[in-house]
This record gives C-alpha cells, sequence and structure tokens, in this order.
C-alpha cells in the first residue's frame, strides 16, 4: 500500500486511474461498499471538472486518522480560471459548461467533508473527506 499518493488529472485515462486508486484505497481504509461507491463517484466528478474547467490537474490521496477512526481524504488541486462565485457553482442545475450541474453539489452530499477555495484566475483546491465507520 503506497499512501499519499499525487495523480496526475490530465486525460480521460488519468480519470480512470484516480478512479481505480480511490476504490483500492478506500478498501484499505476499510469504507462499506456504499461508501467506497460513494468516494469514487464523488472523485470522478471532481477529476472530470479539473479536466475540463482546468485544463488538468492533480489529486492527492492520503488516509488520514482521526483517534481511532481512518478516513480517506482526497485533495484536487488546479490551476485553472477558478470559480469566480463558489455559492453559485455549488447549486444544483448551476452550469457554465452545457453539463447537469451536479458534479460539485452532487459531490459535497456524497461526503462527510467538503472544502472548496477558488478564485478568479487563482485556480481551484477541493478537499474532501470520508470516514469509515
Ligand atoms: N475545477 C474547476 N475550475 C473552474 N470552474 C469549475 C471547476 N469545477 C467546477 N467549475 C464550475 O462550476 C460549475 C458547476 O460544476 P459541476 O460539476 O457542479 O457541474 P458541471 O460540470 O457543469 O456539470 P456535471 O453535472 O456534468 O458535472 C461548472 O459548470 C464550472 O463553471
Ligand atoms: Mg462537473
Amino acid at each position: 500500500m503506497t499512501t499519499p499518493a499525487e495523480l496526475p488529472v490530465n486525460s480521460n485515462s488519468d480519470v480512470v486511474l484516480v478512479r481505480q486508486h480511490v476504490r483500492t484505497t478506500a478498501i484499505d481504509v476499510g469504507l462499506s461498499l456504499v461508501d467506497q461507491t460513494k468516494v469514487v463517484t464523488a472523485a470522478s466528478e471532481l477529476a472530470r471538472n479539473a479536466l475540463v474547467y482546468a485544463g488538468g490537474g492533480q489529486v492527492r490521496v492520503e488516509i488520514v486518522h482521526n483517534g481511532i477512526r481512518k478516513g480517506l481524504r482526497l485533495v484536487f488541486s488546479d490551476e485553472g480560471p477558478g470559480i469566480p462565485d463558489i455559492e453559485q457553482a455549488l447549486t444544483d442545475g448551476w452550469t457554465t459548461g452545457g453539463g447537469l450541474g451536479l458534479g460539485l453539489s452532487g459531490s459535497r452530499r456524497l461526503v462527510d467533508e467538503f472544502d472548496l477555495k477558488s478564485a478568479p484566475g487563482e485556480g481551484t483546491l477541493i478537499t474532501v473527506t470520508k470516514w469509515a465507520r
């Protein structure tokens, strides 16, 4: 088991590798099958956003501890255009790309902790954590 890992998100095949690595790490952490799928889905949406809106980025995958609890943390970063209005971007159905506008809002619901930092011209940093129960 090699964590933490820093994975590139520069192509569709990178997104596949991110999904696979997140799944494997989620199993290592002891997440239930349902929670594995939730965090893999969130990872997929966030990776796709980095690819589509920022032209690429990277994700750090790490195992974290809180007392005896173990969790899986993903830190997505990109140096793209950034998000001018974060609240708006987190609204169900809001999109600038002709998508469903559910990637960010859905991802937030699928994890236990969600933090989005972004500003125009300064890229985007999204940290999500899923705790094992
Ligand atoms: N990494 C990013 N950099 C810049 N803008 C972003 C980034 N991620 C999301 N956004 C902006 O936030 C909006 C909402 O993202 P979200 O993933 O919720 O919806 P979407 O990608 O448009 O559609 P989908 O439901 O297919 O994911 C995007 O349309 C885009 O404007
Ligand atoms: Mg999206």
